[in-house]
């Protein structure tokens, strides 16, 4: 198959060989906060694939903030099994890009963690100082600097759905230290977090982006014009991705909702299918600006799953009309890892069904799969039942 799917697209000084990205997707599978061996297999399964671009899932800079049981955290005592991990995929994909998703999951942590928030007046969660929010500051750094080290391409520094670095850029983050109420605090975190590791990496072809949920769908959420807002307004964010540019970032990465709450936005299943044109229409919305402006950010569009097998249509369009430059993938990686590859010599693809079976799974905290083509986590969904 000869088409712009297919064509490779310059990100920063590295050239990336289509326009596949395979999403962060938790598979919630790390052996004490490393890479397992069955994470591993997952992450080589991928490569071969042949995705363009393929981002490692939500992994935490803290010890405390892990919203899976398995969930990653890099720190230096994991390293060398994320050099495995790294060194595995590259064994299989030596063209395709692969970034590390670095993340505090604030209040989306799991009661076995801890669950903290940066917002006053929340009831129940322990509220962070600002000294705290410096050190968690540091650790993001710190795990920027160990995914070079580790062999990553790059990271994306997570702010979208919901968790501590998208609550920070909320209205509703009325704090009244330097982390909050302003919009030049709220975006504080991320431009120091940014630019201090721009200053302290020595090699100047480490991609940074950032995934962020362009309308959060919460009152005061992002993408609202204020803290009691619920009316869509995507003027302050389109200002968080001028920052994002100003500050020498390579993508966006654009994504919508809450999963917790407001799910549906994030990933539209078949009875909400219709949902999945708002995140066209955000990811467009970008891209209108960065053209307009001049800017170089690449857009990354989410959400490609929802239209199964006419995915690849939406892909052309999408990209022909350049309204984003590469299209993210979530529960079709966990579906068909190796859809990239298949559909380009044309052979049979498993599509997702958006039967929402790895979101149950996700739910129960069980390692995470599809369980409609992949036997063990079909049968982890069958003992889930019973
Ligand atoms: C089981 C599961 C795990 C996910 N893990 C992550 C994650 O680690 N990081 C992230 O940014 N999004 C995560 N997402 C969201 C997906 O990356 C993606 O945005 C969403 O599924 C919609 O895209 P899709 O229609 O292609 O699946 C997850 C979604 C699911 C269902």
């Amino acid at each position: 198959m000869n088409s712009i799917l297919f064509e490779p697209l310059v990100l920063k000084n590295r050239t990336v060989p289509n326009r596949f990205l395979a999403q962060a997707m938790e598979g919630n599978d790390g052996d004490k906060g490393a890479p397992s061996e069955r994470t591993i297999r997952r992450y080589t399964e991928l490569a071969k694939g042949g995705w363009g671009i393929t981002v490692v899932e939500a992994v935490s800079v803290w010890e405390t903030s892990l919203a899976r049981i398995n969930g990653m955290i890099l720190k230096r005592k994991n390293l060398d099994s994320f050099k495995r991990l790294i060194g595995e995929f590259k064994k299989y994909n030596s063209e395709g890009l692969i970034f590390i998703q670095l993340t505090h999951s604030g209040e989306r942590s799991g009661k076995f963690s801890e669950i903290v928030t940066l917002t006053p007046d929340r009831a129940g969660p322990r509220y962070l100082s600002s000294d705290e929010i410096e050190r968690i500051k540091d650790a993001f750094v710190e795990a920027a600097l160990l995914a070079r080290e580790a062999g990553a391409d790059g990271i994306d520094f997570k702010m979208c759905h919901g968790y501590f670095c998208g609550e920070m850029l909320r209205p509703a983050n009325t704090r009244d230290d330097k982390w909050g109420g302003s919009f030049e605090n709220r975006t504080r975190f991320f431009r120091e977090a940014v630019a201090e590791i721009k200053s302290r990496l020595t090699q100047p072809d480490f991609i940074m982006g950032s995934r962020i949920s362009l309308y959060e769908g919460i009152r005061g959420g992002c993408g609202t014009a204020g803290r009691d807002e619920i009316i869509e307004d995507l003027s302050g964010m389109i200002e968080v991705i001028r920052s994002m540019d100003d500050l020498g970032m390579d993508f966006v990465n654009v994504s919508a909702g809450i999963p917790a709450l407001t799910g549906a936005i994030t990933r539209p299943t078949q009875s909400s299918k219709y949902l999945v044109y708002h995140q066209l229409r955000y990811a467009k919305t970008v891209k209108d600006t960065i053209q307009k402006e001049n800017r170089s950010l690449k857009v990354i569009g989410s959400a490609y799953s929802t239209f199964k097998e006419e995915a690849p249509l939406i892909m052309e369009e999408m990209l022909g009309k350049s309204y984003v430059d590469l299209c993210g993938f979530g529960r079709q990686i966990f579906a068909d890892p190796l859809t990239p590859v298949k559909l380009k010599q044309g052979e049979k693809i498993n599509w997702c069904l958006l039967c929402s079976g790895c979101s149950k799974l996700m739910a129960a905290q069980m390692n995470d799969g599809c369980i409609i083509y992949n036997p063990y986590y079909r049968e982890l969904n069958r003992n889930l039942k019973v």
